[in-house]
């Protein structure tokens, strides 16, 4: 069973080119595809299952069947735009699309996973070609949400990853990837603005955490001072402040 595109093309007034699958291996890799095949800025896919959903760090994404959101949406960034700030809004838009439609409180472990009562219910996978000069030709920004608690449960996953809703409920997912489009696109108009980073950093659980982060082979322990304007993370370090570009933290006294 797929997304009803329909509903969300009237959901969202027609603003965005829908598409919705049964399945696909990742809904990142087919729309790359169409994105060198020219397909214009807003195509956004989404598929009912994915059956090689990909994560950062060259992971998995679980997809089952109607479990979640799992999309991709391109954008096609004029000028030099920061890919940080691109998937901060998505996270920012995800976090404020689950307040309004079912006004549950996502927080941001950064870079891009959204939280709930402890446990990861979104990851964000951006992937991107330059034009040559300095900006993009395209941007393949890959949302899953897990929305549903899947038949099977998460297996070996429960202890990380977590659900939004126990029960299913009609309409439900078609209401979310509206309002998300809706908030990323609102965002993604405003990306240099300073707006954006205190959104985000109102959702972030990290601050005065003691944190682990890999920074190429090594492993960097400090506890976490902020984020800057640029998404950058700030570890303090005795004395040192060294901001992280990219990367991945684990929480000490955190499972
Ligand atoms: C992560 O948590 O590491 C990022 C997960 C990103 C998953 C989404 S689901 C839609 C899109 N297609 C993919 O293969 N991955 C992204």
């Amino acid at each position: 069973m797929s997304l009803d595109a329909l509903k969300i093309a009237a959901l969202t007034e027609g603003r965005y080119h829908i598409k919705t699958v049964a399945q696909t291996d990742s809904t990142n890799n087919q729309l790359r595809q169409e994105a060198i095949e020219g397909a214009p800025e807003g195509t956004a896919l989404f598929a009912a299952h994915q059956t090689a959903g990909r994560g950062r760090m060259g992971r998995s994404f679980f997809s089952p069947e109607g479990s979640g959101l799992y999309f991709s949406v391109l954008l096609r960034p004029q000028g030099v735009a920061s890919g940080m700030k691109i998937t901060a809004a998505a996270g920012v838009a995800v976090a404020e699309a689950v307040r309004d439609v079912l006004g549950l409180e996502l927080s941001i472990k950064w870079v891009n996973d959204l939280y709930y009562k402890n446990r990861k219910v979104c990851g964000i996978l951006a992937e991107s070609a330059t034009d040559g000069q300095g900006g993009f030709a395209w941007c393949v920004l890959g949302i899953g949400l897990n929305v549903f608690a899947p038949e099977g449960g998460f297996g070996e996953l429960s202890s990380i990853a977590g659900a939004l809703l126990d029960q299913r409920q009609e309409g439900i997912l078609e209401r979310l990837a509206a309002a998300i489009l809706d908030r990323f696109f609102a965002w993604y108009d405003k990306l240099e603005e300073p707006s954006l980073m205190e959104a985000y950093r109102s959702r972030s659980f990290l601050q005065g955490r003691t944190v682990t982060a890999c920074r190429g082979e090594q492993r960097l322990r400090g506890t976490v001072a902020g984020i800057d304007e640029d998404g950058a993370l700030l570890l303090q370090i005795g004395e040192d402040l060294i901001p992280l570009q990219s990367g991945e933290v684990q929480l000490e006294d955190y499972r």
